[in-house]
């Protein structure tokens, strides 16, 4: 692991080397935690041992992965130095600024980019292209128009040939899962943002992946639709123990989902801190231990903020004409705070 590596929550003893980042103390709250260990916050957190290298049952492994993508200016190094083990079931969450190659790892791990340098491994197995092992959820819905909501589930159940009454058995089970029982006979425009997204997690899910990868899915959806969509993704990781890749902007959202966050620094992307999360589950956004800890995260990507916006805004910026003030939800990184 490349970033200092932190635990927040649980019952570990209080740590021997306190961090030095002020910023993540919390502000002082009386209302009530969901931490499973009520000590303050600052003993709740602890400096984790290094990394493992590659432990064998490792689902998913990145190991000094970097990429590069080939402009009309040059050479892009796009993320650099990439090392992380996914275990079985776990829920790990990437935040990180824009364009900092947050959906360049995912569409690695997807198989649909290659890695420059280092590897990308599945089961301790490289990954050598798109398989039905892995699949993706966009922001973007790829959900057919044409088709009724039960046989966008069935779509890829049809791919690998399983026969009409297992697949519709299939696709219902899952479309209970997702609370849409009652619209399975709907047309895509027929249904709510929300419910869309849904759709394509019934559908991801009908296939039945080792990892499910999913880049910014909600990130279009109205702040109560997410709530319940947290809530709904929470209890069907609970009930199905997938692996999950789930990248976000909003670091709420990752600390709310994540058993692991890693906070990825602007380009080249590399892991700038990693951070385990051991509240009790489910977890609600609104939690104000989640918030306090989301704030000293956003803290922490303030300077990362602040290089994209050197960058996308240069002119202004370096000749002084118009200071943009820089607050996180600018950048969309931590919205929703
Ligand atoms: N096919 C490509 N060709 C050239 N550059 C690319 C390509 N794909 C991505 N990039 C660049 O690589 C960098 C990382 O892009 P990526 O889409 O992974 O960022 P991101 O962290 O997902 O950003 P966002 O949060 O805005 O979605 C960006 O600067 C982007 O312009
Ligand atoms: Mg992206």
């Amino acid at each position: 692991m490349n970033g200092r590596r932190v635990t927040f929550g649980g019952t570990q003893p209080p740590p021997q080397e306190m961090p030095t980042h002020s910023d993540l103390e919390p502000e002082p709250t009386s209302s009530q935690s969901l931490l499973t260990d009520r000590r303050s916050f600052s003993q709740a957190v602890v400096i984790a041992p290094p990394n493992p290298v590659a432990a064998p049952e490792s689902k998913l492994t990145l190991r000094n992965v970097c990429k590069n993508f080939h402009t009309k200016t040059g050479k892009f190094n796009a993320v650099q130095d990439i090392n992380v083990e996914v275990q079985a079931g776990e829920f790990l969450c990437i935040v990180g600024p824009s364009g900092c190659g947050k959906s360049t790892l995912l569409n690695i791990i997807a198989g649909l980019e290659k890695p420059d340098e280092g590897q990308a491994l599945v089961n301790g197995r490289p990954i050598v292209g798109p398989g039905t092992d892995r699949v993706v959820i966009f922001q973007e819905l790829a959900l057919f128009p044409w088709l009724t909501v039960l046989k966008n589930v069935e779509f890829g159940l049809r791919m690998k040939g399983v026969g009409k009454r297992e697949r519709e058995e299939k696709a219902l089970h899952f479309l209970k899962m997702v609370h849409l029982t009652r619209f399975s006979r709907c047309y895509v425009h027929e249904l709510s943002g929300g419910m869309k997204q849904r759709v394509a997690l019934a559908r991801a899910l009908a296939i039945d992946p080792e990892i499910l990868l999913m880049d910014e899915p909600f990130a279009a959806l109205d702040a109560q639709t997410r709530d319940i969509l947290h809530e709904e993704l929470q209890e069907i990781w609970a009930a199905t123990r997938k692996t999950i890749v789930f990248v976000t902007h909003n670091v709420r959202e990752a600390a709310c989902l994540g058993d692991r966050v890693l906070v990825f620094s602007t380009h080249p992307g590399r892991i700038k801190r990693e951070i385990e999360i051991r509240y009790a589950r489910p977890r609600r956004l609104e939690d104000p231990n989640l918030v306090a800890f989301s704030k000293s995260i956003v803290a922490e990507l303030k300077a990362e903020v602040e290089k994209v916006a050197q960058e996308e805004l240069d002119y202004d910026w370096r000749t002084g004409e118009k200071k943009p003030v820089l607050r996180p939800r600018d950048h969309d990184v931590g919205s929703g705070i």
